[in-house]
């Protein structure tokens, strides 16, 4: 069963109260409440028996309605100018601080040990396709994945042109090989989809963050669909302390937005996508924020 939330202002959201009870109580009702008080109107609240599959969304209207409210602008536009303007920057500053390369090639080591592609296993798998969601200028991790000999195609996403063309001058200095395995696709990772059960893995290194709370719910939810059954995994990282949304006006010089469901509700939140933790880790970064690291399996029976 389905309902759908309205405001007098707002456009409706279907919530599908019979898959996603669970997840409906993220946050609900004290953040929620507060944000309507705060913004002088009330939700309404009809109930409707729908089709199930198209409700992905929950009751985070209100935190979509401050962004079309201009409470943190549009963190889509954020998002692509500060990277577009920031690109090497953003790029100097990771290269910088090996503390932070150093966990993101640990993660893909564990991530490439779950899909039985680990350096120097034997060669019985192959042909695998990923896909790095906000892949940036893709040094280290999109490069190490390109020169893996299991992976066959590595879908390398990100919404900045600049820190494509980045990617795209590494690549053709690593040569033919690795080039030939990308497939660079400058879009919002929101706008786009793939067939079910396409995907081997799914990264998204410190990019889910800079989703809205209900945006990373319907994310992880595209990419349950996305994975292969049972074999397929998705690793990624979100900020540990929950946040409604965060504008941050200098951040290296450009402006971020972030947003977190925090370690717990991120964690409920894969569960609810299907999706089986199978390593988690909270890591504490120097000079940063503290993530919550996971690695997740699409739940189902092998075979
Ligand atoms: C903090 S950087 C991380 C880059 C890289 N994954 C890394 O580990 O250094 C976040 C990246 O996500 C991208 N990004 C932000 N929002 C995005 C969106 N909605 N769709 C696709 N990419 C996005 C940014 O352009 C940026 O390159």
């Amino acid at each position: 069963m389905c309902s759908i939330a309205t405001s007098r202002t707002h456009e409706p959201v279907l919530i599908d109260h019979s898959k996603h009870d669970h997840l409906s109580s993220l946050g609900r009702p004290s953040e929620f409440a507060k944000f309507w008080r705060a913004s002088g109107t009330e939700p309404t609240l009809s109930h409707t028996h729908r089709e199930s599959k198209t409700c992905l969304n929950y009751d985070f209207t209100p935190l979509s309605t401050a962004m079309a409210s201009g409470k943190f602008g549009n963190v889509k536009e954020i998002s692509t100018q500060g990277y577009n303007d920031h690109a090497q920057s953003y790029h100097d500053w990771t290269q910088s601080r090996p503390k932070g390369l150093e966990i993101r090639q640990n993660m893909v080591s564990k991530l490439l040990d779950e899909l039985g592609v680990s350096e120097g296993a034997s060669d019985k798998i192959h042909g695998l396709r990923v896909l790095e969601l906000g892949c940036g200028a893709g040094d280290p991790i999109t490069l190490r994945l390109a020169a893996h000999p299991a992976v066959a195609t590595v879908v390398a996403n990100d919404i900045s042109s600049s820190m494509l063309a980045m990617l795209q001058t590494s690549l053709t200095k690593a040569g033919k090989t690795s080039e030939d395995k990308v497939e660079i696709l400058e879009k919002d990772m929101m706008a786009f989809d793939f067939e079910p059960g396409t995907l081997d893995a799914v990264i998204g290194l410190y990019s889910l963050i800079h989703l809205e709370q209900d945006q990373q719910v319907e994310m992880i939810a595209k990419i349950s669909r996305w994975l292969e059954t049972s074999t397929g995994h998705l690793l990624c990282c979100f900020a540990s302390a929950e946040s409604l949304g965060k504008v941050n006006d200098n951040w290296l010089g450009m402006r971020a937005f972030w947003s977190s469901l925090g370690t717990t509700k991120s964690l409920e939140m894969l569960k609810s996508a299907g999706l089986e933790v199978v390593y988690q880790d909270v890591i504490h970064e120097h000079g940063d924020a503290e993530f919550l690291w996971v690695i997740a399996r699409k739940a189902g029976t092998v075979g």
